[in-house]
């Protein structure tokens, strides 16, 4: 066929598909199959694959949104919706304050106000409002896309869905969360479990009649993109939300000091079971929008935010049996099964005994009593022994020094400690363990990585257990008709599976890297290897190229990583993965952040200290201009930033390689800033 046929015949299937999304989005009508629409979907991404300039903003390749057997359209969020890092402890909050302050570089002493807010356990959703109209409410999804629920979330009273407040902004994202109140739940206890499950249900309804029968509620916290919002804390802008017609928490609070943080929190714990909504912790978020700014955020959570748990619940059990679970890495995890309790309203059957070396401190046995402990989302885990309680016969538990596939153990020595690691492992045999393979096709597929929709861990296990997959490209060729024959699954489950895993056939180059699971690499350093390579075909090509050293000149990559991607390329069984996923995947490359930025194609190391503002905070001054970080003097470095006592022989090496010497008023000037 030539070219122009080609065009044709994919326009006409293009059309086709478009107008099957159409009848079922708009009209709730599916005029074929589901097989017949699978099937035009794969000769659609078939052609794409064979010919590169077949391309359509119509393609199911590339719309988010068109499901055959879901109820929703996806959209991107403009603004991605993050989670929060979670503290247990003052402990946990004076590190929290503490890495604030090391950020900002401020002394000890700095005075931080927080939004203190209450933290509903509901779904969050987010409202955008264009010139005050409420145009669109989407549901969190991953983050970084989510699903159109608007005509769902229209049907909530707490939600306006016209403003016409003078200072409302031209076009905002307002978020919040969507909930139950306890009171009406009563009235719903025998549809859902609890009241989160309850909300997140009528949320999703395919028909916003059924939601509407729901008393859903909504309190406003946070916003995503904003054009025209002219507020500069978090808590004017709670003030600002009430006034344009939102609810907000009446328990939010302005506090500084930790002392004062968990005089809050206590009092508020003591209030919780009085409260007619369920809440599991408090938010406290630092008020100043501007130094929330600076903060940032790593990976996906905000630096300038946590999350206060509310103290775990403890419940008194009985150890059945201490089984050995592995770990995508390798390493060998101790898990108490115990007597079936109810800790806090949920069911806990097993506890982490978390490694070795616990276990003999602990002197933990099988048939012990033991203290369980089960906080926020946390895995439980075995607090304490009652040794009264200790039978005669009772015998010490002997670790296994062998992987259950048969592999001598070891435990790594810490060159930083200068210890052995608690943790046992089985050598890093990756995929050709089987063990270790079941738990890295469970990464493979989890929320950061593929995040393929309904392929959980319990069909991970499944499927390994009937040897449908045992590498992650296998999880691209599975047999449907196979699983179709499988008790509990039907066309509609198989045909949501296939599309499901097709949809992700298309992945950004840095999931792809965090999903291979190489130890140490996670989402923050993924997101640096890929930024590196930009393309999947340089990442392949990085063991024949063998220039690993390079690798080092990444602000962030050190010895450990560059040790653990060595391994991950030694291994033929993984570079075969690699190529079998080139084959059936569409790998995206990375897209420099912003590249046309003032510091663009340049790149900079810093010596000695600066003034009132931290390495970290340079750091990300530089990768927001578009600019790079190295680590170390070479003739990649373009500027060496000097400051207080610097290292004389970064200066020294420097000069000798002729690179810009500047001090912290010269690198502010470069983005027309000053100090
Ligand atoms: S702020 C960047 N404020 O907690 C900040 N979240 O783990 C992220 N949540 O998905 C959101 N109350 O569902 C924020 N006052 C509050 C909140 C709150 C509850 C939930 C929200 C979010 C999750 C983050």
């Amino acid at each position: 066929m030539n070219r122009k046929k080609l065009e044709l015949n994919y326009k006409e299937k293009i059309k086709l598909i478009t107008k099957f999304n159409n009848y079922y989005f708009d009209k709730n009508e599916s005029i074929i199959s589901d097989k017949e629409y699978d099937d035009l979907k794969k000769e659609i991404i078939l052609l794409e694959n064979k010919y590169e300039f077949l391309k359509s903003k119509n393609s199911p390749s590339k719309s988010v949104g068109h499901k055959p057997s879901k109820n929703f359209k996806k959209a991107n969020h403009k603004v991605p919706m993050l989670s929060l890092a979670n503290a247990f402890s003052e402990e946990d909050l004076i590190n929290f304050e503490k890495k604030i302050t090391n950020f900002l570089s401020k002394k000890e002493g700095f005075i931080i106000s927080y939004s203190a807010e209450p933290k509903i356990d509901g779904i969050s959703a987010s409202l955008t409002y264009k010139n005050g109209n409420l145009v669109r409410g989407l549901s969190r999804g991953d983050g970084k896309e989510g699903e159109d629920i608007t005509k769902n979330l229209i049907t909530i009273k707490d939600i306006p869905k016209k403003i016409s407040s003078k200072d409302f902004p031209e076009e905002i994202d307002i978020r919040g969360e969507v909930f139950i109140q306890n009171s009406d739940f009563e009235n719903l206890k025998d549809k859902f479990a609890n009241a989160r499950n309850a909300a997140s249900g009528s949320l999703r309804q395919k028909n916003p009649e059924d939601t509407e029968k729901i008393p859903l509620k909504f309190i406003a916290y946070t916003f995503g993109f904003e054009k025209g919002l002219n507020v500069d804390n978090q808590f004017d802008y709670l003030k600002k939300l009430g006034s344009w017609g939102f609810k907000t928490n009446p328990l939010n609070k302005l506090i500084s000091g930790i002392k004062n943080l968990i005089q809050n929190y206590n009092e508020i714990e003591k209030k919780r079971s009085n409260l007619d909504f369920d809440i599991d912790g408090i938010v406290y978020k630092v008020n100043d929008f501007n130094l929330q700014k600076r903060l940032g955020h790593v990976a996906n959570a905000p630096r300038w935010a946590v999350a206060h748990k509310f103290s775990s619940n403890k419940a008194v059990s009985e150890i059945k049996d201490i089984e050995i679970q592995i770990g995508r890495t390798g390493a060998l995890t101790p898990v108490a099964k115990i007597k079936p309790i109810n800790i806090g309203g949920v069911q806990v059957s097993n506890a982490t005994l978390h490694n070795e070396d616990e276990i003999i401190r602990k002197d933990i046995r099988v048939g012990d009593t033991v203290t369980v402990e089960r906080a926020g989302d946390v895995i439980p885990h075995v607090v304490s022994v009652d040794i009264l309680k200790r039978k005669n016969t009772s015998k010490k538990f002997i670790f296994p020094k062998k992987c259950p596939c048969g592999y001598e153990t070891i435990k790594d020595f810490n060159k930083i400690t200068k210890k052995f690691d608690s943790v046992r492992r089985c050598p890093d045999r990756g995929f050709e363990c089987n063990r270790i393979a079941k738990e890295k096709l469970k990464h493979f597929v989890s929320k950061d990585a593929f995040n393929i929709d309904g392929f959980g861990k319990k069909i991970v296990e499944k499927f390994c257990e009937l040897n449908f997959i045992k590498l992650p490209q296998d999880i691209f060729k599975l047999d449907y008709g196979k699983i179709e024959k499988l008790d509990g699954w039907g066309k509609l489950s198989v045909d949501n599976l296939r599309y499901s895993v097709d949809e992700k056939k298309s992945i950004s180059l840095e999931r792809f890297i965090y999903s291979l699971g190489i130890r140490h690499i996670g989402l923050e350093n993924a997101k640096l290897l890929s930024r590196y390579f930009v393309s999947f075909q340089k990442f392949k090509t990085l063991p024949k190229k063998n220039n690993y050293n390079d690798l080092l000149n990444i602000d962030g990559i050190g010895e450990t990583q560059l040790v653990s991607i060595k391994n991950f390329f030694s291994k033929d069984i993984n570079l075969k993965i690699l190529s079998e996923l080139d084959k059936v995947l569409n790998i995206k490359n990375a897209k420099a952040p912003n590249t046309r930025g003032l510091l663009k194609d340049k790149s900079f190391l810093v010596t000695g200290k600066l003034n009132n503002i931290s390495r970290a905070e340079v750091k990300s001054l530089i990768e927001e201009n578009s600019g790079t970080t190295v680590s170390s003097v070479s003739k990649k470095l373009n500027y060496l930033i000097t400051g207080e006592k610097p290292t004389k022989k970064k200066i020294e090496s420097a000069k000798a390689l002729k690179i810009k010497i500047i001090d912290q008023d010269e690198f502010l000037k470069m983005l027309n800033k000053t100090s």
